[in-house]
């Protein structure tokens, strides 16, 4: 199973400042050495995190399966093939539904009602190479529907588990387990991911349809918890030697 961490909120971080630290690609470097094995980033409508310039800076600096998460727009399709058209190509895209007022991404794709633009994302993705990948609940008749209109992949959306009460997650997790089962049955890749965390990654670890799992917010606060007494240190021992030890 690989993990791919999703870069998103090291933006979010930096854009509070304006100014360029931290920075999402130096961020992603230190978690692909950290022993991550992709690294994902949504490029929004709105630009609230990641920017145009940092997707050209990851896909041009790191060497790493990228997977680009977007609506299906034609502005967000144009950008990402022409990245899977560059001699570097693009790994790997998910389309996902996005509201400009959303806090994050909400819900699943509504593929069954998704208009024709979807199709052709999903084709001119494909045509470039690039793994297309579908964010659904896991719900039999849009992972159908997706293995329909030609996408390789489904996301299948953890939220819902990953957000329930403890006593909840059980039945949330058997639910998983059997869209992953559905999609692998279709021949489809399966994925998982929103609002995972130390505590709720197991039981989503454990379903062996499931290949690859992106993980964003949570990583971005526990790297915070585990990395401000090292910085806190540091910042001491500085105050420390300009005062003369
Ligand atoms: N997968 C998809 C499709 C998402 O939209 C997001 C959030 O951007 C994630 C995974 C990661 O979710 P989180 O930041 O809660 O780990």
């Amino acid at each position: 199973m690989r993990l791919s961490v999703n870069i998103d909120h090291v933006a979010t971080l930096r854009n509070a400042r304006g100014g360029a630290h931290p920075c999402p690609v130096a961020m992603a470097q230190l978690c692909l050495d950290a022993g991550a094995e992709g690294i994902t980033f949504h490029l929004r409508e709105d630009r609230r995190h990641i920017r145009d310039a940092d997707v050209r800076r990851l896909h041009a600096e790191l060497r790493t399966r990228l997977n680009f998460e977007m609506a299906a727009t034609p502005e967000m399709v144009g950008i990402a093939e022409s990245l899977a058209r560059s001699p570097r190509g693009l790994a790997a895209c998910c389309f996902v539904p996005e509201k400009r007022e959303e806090l994050t991404t909400e819900g699943g794709l509504d593929v069954l009602r998704a208009g024709p633009f979807l199709a052709e994302a999903i084709a001119r993705m494909a045509a470039q190479g690039t793994e297309v990948s579908l964010f659904v609940e896991p719900d039999a008749a849009q992972i159908e529907a997706a293995a329909r209109l030609g996408a390789k992949a489904v996301e299948l959306h953890t939220g819902s588990y990953a957000d329930a009460a403890p006593e909840a997650r059980p039945a949330l997790v058997a639910r998983l387990a059997e869209g992953a089962r559905v999609a692998a049955g279709l021949g489809l890749a399966v994925h998982a991911g929103h609002g995972l965390s130390f505590e709720t990654i197991g039981p989503v670890a454990a379903i062996p349809e499931i290949c690859e799992v992106s993980i964003g917010h949570f990583l971005v606060g526990a790297a915070l918890a585990e990395g401000f007494p090292g910085a806190v240190a540091r910042m001491r021992g500085l105050i420390r030697t300009a005062r003369g030890g």
